[in-house]
């Protein structure tokens, strides 16, 4: 079946589907997006998306896109028309099209593009064996927090990760701790198990995921901190993992080519993974 892409009120063939050449998105990267998991066919964690990206719209002052509902509607149908089972729906809007200029356009109205996207399991191995970080500057803007479509410092660090042969590039700040993956959030056991991730301060995207394993850690009844942590603090801790849309709950065994531990998953972390496993099967 083709796939059938959503832009800006029409529902078009996906390799016909195309916004203006003067979208602001394209050429300022003046727009906000998600990615929200489908799991057997439906939406998981919609809430959170929702809130996260009507707090995006609003920091960027963009308003006028689709209403809640509509665009929950089109977000459905997209999954529907597509055949989605399993995979994602991305959603993205962007201040719209207009003359070049940077200040404001006062006559462009937010374009609202929905695809969606069948992906495989997640590789059982990744999660068997964990998966290796390297760790990079973080050379990014000060509003990690606005999950903006501007990802190019992302995509550099991802691109290093690959090149280093490792699964993802955690990013540090330059007072030597961790912020985040590039395009998941980092978290650490210490060694008296306490789960440990950064507040979800401006430094870093407020994953989806994250808040949704941070209600299961509480109803698990494990240690909880929020706090940064060095790259010295991950490398000596007892376990370290990632969390994301599309990663699910990953753990992590190496650091910079430096096992964590004995460089296996650790136990804490499987037990935090086939929670939140059970949470999305649950939610959606
Ligand atoms: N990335 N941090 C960054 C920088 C991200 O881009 C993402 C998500 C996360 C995790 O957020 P969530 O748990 O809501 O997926 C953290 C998405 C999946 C992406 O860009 O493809």
């Amino acid at each position: 079946m083709s796939r059938i892409a959503y832009v800006d009120g029409v529902y078009r063939p996906h390799r016909e589907a195309a916004v203006h050449i003067e979208d602001r998105g394209y050429q300022f990267a003046d727009g906000v997006y998600e990615v929200i998991a489908v799991r057997a066919g439906k939406l998981v964690d919609e809430a959170l998306h929702f809130t996260r990206l009507h707090r995006s719209l609003a920091e960027l002052r963009i308003a006028g896109a689709l209403a809640d509902a509509p665009l929950k509607f089109v977000m459905r149908e997209i999954v529907r028309r597509n055949g989605i089972l399993n995979g994602i729906v991305y959603l993205q809007i962007t201040r719209g099209a207009a003359p070049r200029e940077h200040a404001f356009p006062k006559a462009a109205r937010p374009v609202v593009v929905v695809t969606a996207r069948r992906s495989r399991a997640p590789d059982p191995n990744l999660a068997r064996d964990g998966v290796s970080v390297i760790t990079i500057p973080d050379i990014r803007w000060q509003r990690c927090d606005i999950k903006s479509v501007a990802l190019v410092a992302n995509v550099l660090g991802k691109q290093q990760a690959r090149e280093a042969g490792a699964y993802e590039a955690w990013q540090v700040d330059a007072r030597g701790r961790v912020t985040e993956g590039t395009s998941t959030n980092a978290w650490i056991v210490t060694l008296d198990n306490a789960v440990v991730t950064r507040a979800a301060d401006s430094a870093i995207l407020n994953g989806v995921t994250r808040q949704a394993l941070i209600e299961i850690i509480h109803r698990e009844g494990c240690r909880f901190e929020e706090r940064p942590f060095t790259v010295a603090e991950a490398k000596s801790a007892r376990e370290a993992f990632l969390t994301s849309t599309t990663a699910d709950l990953l753990p992590v065994v190496a650091i910079d080519g430096q096992p964590i531990a004995n460089g296996e998953p650790g136990s804490l972390s499987e037990m935090l993974r086939s929670a939140y496993l059970t949470h999305i099967s649950e939610s959606a």
